[in-house]
């Protein structure tokens, strides 16, 4: 049985990772962090507290960063809507957040389990960075990590060359990728749009489900770039691939976040280069960074079919 702490930033496919990982019998959430991104954090924190209430799921939710490390905050309202969730967020929680942050939460609780949680991370990374502050041997304390971020070798989905998770937090992404995390996944844009759902798709959701409900409105705001209607399911693909990694075909390599480019800041970049790492020209990113895989490929029909 996995036992899972998510940090999120809900936002319509944050919702719908919540929604498929309650599905999962083999899977445990135990505890929600949350994040500025997609809205900001008391937005954030108050729409993870309407999905517990829908899911019946009894789990802690703190309330995270409501800035980035190192840059202004910025949202994203165009895309999950004013409120977060496509404008059907609805009535004010009855829960409340926990006294404790997002951060606080995410290391006690690595503490006090060593060994046995998995983290799902699919906002920007803030809290995992001030985690990592808070306690050194968090990569050494989880069990698997899977992050949602990164567009290696396709476009970006906030400047041409970042997708939106990392670009939201290039410093805290980057100390991530830094920290030594033993078991890291990235699911980044390369195959999360290539997940694409079609129209036919969320036509078979039943009529007045929650998910259908605020999927309307992100694909109405992917459809106006993308010329066709449908789900791009960037955060539910990460969800199912942490359940199942097999899912997914993966790029080993050591990675880091572009922190100075004047175009390309916050884009992940590998260590791609065949070089020895001890000639003269060395390697691009230092050998002591961590290895991650990056996930290249995905059964995105055996996903979507379950999702
Ligand atoms: C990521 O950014 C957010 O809009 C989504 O929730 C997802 O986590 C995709 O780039
Ligand atoms: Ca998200």
């Amino acid at each position: 049985r996995m036992r899972i702490i998510v940090d999120a930033d809900p936002g319509i496919d944050d919702a719908l990772a919540l929604y498929y990982l309650r599905a999962q019998p083999e899977t445990e959430i135990v505890a929600i962090g949350t994040v500025h991104g997609n809205v900001p954090v008391q937005q954030a924190t108050a729409n993870a507290l309407r999905l517990t209430e829908r899911l019946n799921l009894d789990v802690p939710v703190a309330m995270g960063a409501a800035k980035p490390l190192a840059q202004p905050l910025k949202t994203a309202e165009d895309v999950h809507g004013q409120d977060g969730l496509g404008g059907h967020a609805g009535d004010e929680p009855k829960t409340a957040h926990t006294k404790e942050s997002a951060a606080e939460q995410l290391a006690d609780k690595a503490r006090e389990n060593p060994g046995e949680l998995s983290l799902l991370a699919i906002g920007p990374l803030t809290n995992v960075a001030l985690a990592l502050q808070i306690e050194p041997r968090l990569p050494q304390l989880l069990d698997k990590v899977v992050v949602m971020g990164g567009a290696l070798n396709v476009p970006g989905n906030i400047t041409s060359h970042a997708e939106a998770n990392f670009w939201h937090d290039p410093e805290a992404a980057d100390l991530v990728l830094a920290a030594g995390f033993e078991d890291l996944t990235i699911v980044g844009l390369d195959v999360t749009m290539e997940g694409h759902a079609p129209q036919e798709w969320l036509d078979a959701l039943p009529d007045d489900c929650f998910p259908r409900r605020i999927l309307g409105f992100y694909a109405d705001f992917y459809a106006s770039f993308l010329g066709k209607k449908g789900f791009v399911p960037h955060d539910p693909l990460a969800a199912a691939i942490l359940c199942e990694p097999a899912l997914a075909t993966y790029h080993e390599d050591r990675f880091a976040i572009e922190l100075t480019g004047r175009y390309t800041r916050g884009k992940i970049v590998a260590d791609q280069r065949f070089l020895a790492a001890d000639s003269p020209f060395g390697r691009d990113i230092a050998t002591e960074r961590t290895r991650a895989k990056y996930a290249v490929t995905a059964d995105n029909a055996g996903f979507l079919a379950r999702l």
